[in-house]
């Protein structure tokens, strides 16, 4: 046993985490994909407790991306079902005092997916416990494309000049309004790439690798990543 005192831990106080391996797991069992999207939903449930539990006050997943049309429509009827059925148990959130956001393009959903997200986000609105911000059809570059054109119909319309739209005016506009940047950004999968997520919001934020597939991620890897973003010398620029 060293004498060494152990470092308070430094929780980061937003966290997005980019849900990736589902598919390799399956795989590697000689298991249907959607099996591994199964047991991914299980992890998400367990590391999003795990969160709240250690006073993590934000949390950022990508469910579904932009890109992820190009998938079999089989694997995206089963993403978008488990998604329903999460939504229809929403409420368990609620019970736990988290706020339920959701971030990305909803229109091409299902007309009750949206009906269940705008339920669950008026529902949790008030609560005061971690913010848990879902992805789903979300695309970084959509995100920035969406918040220059809502600028620019503004603009147009003769209720903004060009010169007042800076950093924060531009924020506001995109899916993320009001939450702050992550300061932690974890990928799981062992893929090195951000996968167009959250581009503008990633400009500082700490990245970390790891190489487990996220149905077998657990609290421990979450600490690991943690105790990997307390020893970073965030600058943002400075010195
Ligand atoms: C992430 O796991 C889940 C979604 C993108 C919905 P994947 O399905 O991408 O798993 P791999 O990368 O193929 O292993
Ligand atoms: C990113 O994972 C999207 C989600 C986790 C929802 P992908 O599996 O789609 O990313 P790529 O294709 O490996 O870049
Ligand atoms: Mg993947």
């Amino acid at each position: 046993m060293s004498n060494e005192q152990k470092e308070p831990l430094v929780v980061p106080a937003h966290i997005a985490i980019i849900m990736d391996g589902n598919g390799r797991w399956a795989k590697k069992r000689g298991l249907p994909r959607n099996a591994g999207h199964r047991q991914g939903a299980k992890t998400l449930e367990n590391i999003c407790d795990y969160c709240q539990k250690i006073g993590v006050r934000y949390v950022t997943i990508y469910a579904f991306s932009t890109e992820n049309w190009k998938r079999p429509q089989e694997e995206i009827n089963t993403i978008m079902d488990m998604l329903r059925n999460y939504l229809k148990e929403a409420s368990k959130q609620t019970r736990r005092n988290v706020r339920l956001l959701f971030l990305g393009d909803r229109a091409p959903l299902a007309s009750d997916i949206r009906q269940l997200m705008n339920q669950a986000e008026k529902d949790s609105a008030g609560n005061t416990g971690m913010t848990l911000c879902i992805a789903v059809n979300y695309g970084g570059r959509a995100e920035i494309v969406r918040a220059a054109r809502s600028l620019a119909r503004l603009a147009a319309q003769g209720d903004l000049a060009p010169d007042e739209i800076g950093e924060q005016l531009f924020s506001e506009h995109l899916y993320t309004r009001g939450i702050p940047s992550p300061d932690l950004l974890i990928r799981p999968s062992g893929e090195l790439r951000v996968s167009n997520f959250l581009l503008w919001q990633l400009a500082y934020t700490e990245f970390v690798f790891m190489d487990v597939l996220w149905p077998d991620f657990s609290p421990l890897h979450l600490d690991q990543a943690i105790a990997q973003y307390a020893k970073r010398n965030r600058r943002f620029g400075g010195i």
